[in-house]
């Protein structure tokens, strides 16, 4: 498949959001990332439901909800009701990750698991089935703006490689420090989806920033 470019809303104008809103309607973007965390599974808290409503009454594409919550079991719902399109959560954070893919894709979500950098892939070998995307966090989840953690990229090889051998269909996506310097090998590793929070915000052109994404080619 040709590859996704998800702004993240982390590193959006929250003095003037629905003009970054609409900026992002109006650019080659495939969805929006909404990164939601509580303080507790990551050591920052962004913003919840109330933010979430008023981006989804705004956007014009598919919401990819991140949650770095722990027990995120207890707000599925909720957040299915703001009108989220993916849900990925924390496999560190699920007691029962199969169960919680499970509820996810019954509330007719697509289902995403995530995992840290300090956390192998072979984690997700009896769940290649259970979900529709997995994501590679490519820095220590909490904040926008940090660098890109290079062993990422045999990390997606790896997990490419793991879902075709399985036949899954799932998805991956990686988030944290991804630019226009380390794209295309992302590209060549099999990734699908790409989280881009301070490599559109914090350019000059956020609208060119993700014209060249989309359009990054080997
Ligand atoms: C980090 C978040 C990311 C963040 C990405 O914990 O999950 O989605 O917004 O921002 P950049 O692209 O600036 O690393
Ligand atoms: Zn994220």
């Amino acid at each position: 498949m040709n590859h996704l470019i998800a702004p993240s809303i982390l590193s959006a104008d929250f003095n003037n959001l629905s003009k970054d809103i609409q900026l992002i309607n109006e650019s080659e973007a495939d969805w929006f990332h909404v990164d939601v965390m509580d303080g507790v599974f990551v050591p920052n808290i962004s913003f919840g439901f109330p933010i979430l409503k008023h981006v989804k009454l705004l956007s014009q594409k598919p919401l990819d909800v991140h949650l770095m919550i722990v027990e995120p079991d207890r707000y599925l719902e909720e957040f299915a009701k703001c009108g989220a399109d993916t849900i990925t959560v924390h496999l560190e954070a699920c007691n029962h990750i199969h169960r919680t893919l499970q509820k996810i894709r019954s509330l007719g979500i697509k289902a995403g698991v995530a995992i840290n950098p300090g956390t192998p892939i072979n984690q997700l070998e009896d769940i290649l089935h259970d979900a529709d995307m997995f994501l590679l966090m490519s820095v220590n989840p909490g904040f926008g703006g940090q660098k890109f953690i290079p062993h990422t990229t045999q990390k997606v090889w790896a997990l490419k490689r793991l879902l075709v051998q399985h036949q899954s269909k799932a998805i991956i996506e990686v988030d944290g420090g991804v630019d226009e310097n380390n794209i295309l090998e992302l590209i060549e590793a099999g990734a699908d989806v790409f989280v881009a929070g301070s490599s559109v915000f914090n350019k000059p052109s956020p609208l060119l920033a993700i014209q060249q994404l989309k359009n990054a080619k080997n």
